[in-house]
């Protein structure tokens, strides 16, 4: 018997160990064991405690006086105070950059919506939908590049590109420089997703202050001279009453819209692109009617959504569903095991293409702080899964699929590799 189970055989909840990769790969069976027995759950391994089921966690989102976003998540990731990055990281950025400091995702209300206006702004509907003949003209160029090899290396080849090449674009990055954009981005997230050392904090650091001072030039550049481009819109709107964005706040946002933009729908479009292999029925059935393709995404980020949980602080001593909480503990907002909730969900672990209310998941988040770009993400995967359906036909994985399959720690879940093979439709 495995020595983590309990006589019945079941696996003991302390016993589950999120930062333990191969557990971690498939972490749903413990999301519906946290349910039934803990759904509030301090996770030993972290200290942190866990807010797992659908209606609390909306209940404990609302609630941004007891469960703040003012706390700095390198810290709580570095294990350092609440109140600041880690010393060498802060270092680096105070004497030659823009330190950090705490703009939207970081912010409660009132102070919150001085930043959420200006990425509204940013974030229209009308925008986005202006977005979507470059977001096709460059999906049928990706696949240009492969689809007579009849296989591709999916994450690598198409859906780390497709939305690393909008967002570079729309940071003002030529398309062509994305290998650039890809290495910012990675090195701003590290510090955010897993424990470093000095030296590799230091580097990371680095890696910032070279985007900090890119996005400097174009800051002057584009007031000198706006373009339809993000950047453009960050730097010229202005709020009756309000004073304009300070360059630090600017590079404050802006480092959050290129993270937020990037790694995430990297992984949900290759979410979906497994579940389509996964079930296989659903390619013809997709293509045959692709009115469904909207339900079949909004599923895809339910049943394995990209972010599994983000940090908020408790401001006070509190009581949460029963549970005890301490001032400054760090709670995590479970948006994976939420989504996988069978009181908001039937058959929560079944891919249903057709689930009637899967829209209502809370991949992109609830409430004060939901996901600005989940209109951009949601026209990429749109545009990304209709014209692939269009184009390959008969995919499947070329590849057994590694073990562990993802990348996952206590915030994310995202597929390594995922080599396809297909037959071309055109
Ligand atoms: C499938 C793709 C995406 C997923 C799964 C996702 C997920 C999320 C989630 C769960 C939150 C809530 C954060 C919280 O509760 O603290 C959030 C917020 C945010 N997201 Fe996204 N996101 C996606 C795409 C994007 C895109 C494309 C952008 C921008 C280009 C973006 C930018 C942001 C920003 C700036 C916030 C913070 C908003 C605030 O604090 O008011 N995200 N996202």
């Amino acid at each position: 018997m495995d020595s983590n189970a309990d006589a019945a055989g079941k696996k003991r909840l302390e016993d589950f160990n999120p930062l333990d990769p191969i557990q971690a790969d498939d972490p749903y069976e413990w999301y519906s064991q946290l349910h039934a027995e803990c759904p509030v759950y301090r996770i030993p391994q972290t200290g942190m405690y866990f807010v797992t089921k659908y209606d609390d966690l909306r209940a404990m989102l609302r609630d941004t006086e007891t469960f703040s976003n003012n706390l700095s998540v390198i810290g709580a990731m570095q294990g350092a105070k609440q109140d600041g990055d880690r010393d060498v990281y802060g270092e680096v950025l105070r004497e030659r950059g823009w330190e950090h400091m705490m703009t939207l995702q970081r912010t409660d209300p009132p102070l919150h919506r001085r930043y959420r206006e200006l990425v509204e702004a940013a974030f229209t509907a009308s925008r986005v939908r202006t977005m979507a003949p470059r977001i096709e003209e460059l999906t049928h160029q990706l696949i240009d590049t492969w689809i007579d090899d009849g296989e591709c290396e999916f994450i690598e080849q198409f859906s780390l590109p497709l939305p690393g090449t909008i967002i570079a674009e729309q940071v003002g990055l030529p398309g062509s420089e994305i290998k650039t954009f890809k290495r910012w981005a990675t090195a701003m997230m590290k510090p955010q997703i897993m424990k470093l050392n000095e030296e590799e904090m230091r580097e990371c650091a680095e890696v910032e202050l070279e985007v900090q001072h890119y996005l400097d030039g174009l800051f002057k550049a584009r007031r000198a001279a706006p373009q339809s481009d993000l950047i453009s819109v960050m730097v010229n709107t202005r709020f009756e009453g309000q004073e304009p964005l300070t360059d630090r706040e600017l590079q404050s946002v802006m480092r959050q819209l290129i993270n937020g933009g990037y790694e995430t729908v990297i992984t949900a479009l290759a979410h979906a692109m497994w579940q389509l292999i996964r079930f296989p029925e659903l390619q013809n059935e997709l293509r045959e009617d692709k009115s469904r393709v909207k339900n079949f995404i909004e599923e895809s980020l339910r049943w394995e959504s990209p972010v599994i949980g983000l940090f908020r602080r408790a401001t006070k001593d509190t009581e949460f569903k029963g549970v005890k909480i301490e001032k400054d503990a760090i709670i995590l907002a479970g948006y994976g095991p939420a989504n996988r909730d069978a009181d908001k969900f039937t058959c929560p672990h079944q891919f249903d293409a057709k689930r009637d209310n899967a829209g209502a998941h809370l991949a992109f988040g609830s409430a004060t702080h939901f996901c600005p770009g989940g209109q951009l993400a949601r026209q990429e995967m749109n545009s990304a899964i209709s014209i692939l359906l269009d184009r390959i036909r008969d995919i499947e994985l070329a590849r057994p699929l590694p073990i562990p399959a993802h990348h996952s720690d206590i915030s994310h879940i995202a597929l390594k590799q995922l080599h396809i093979k297909f037959k071309k439709i055109r």
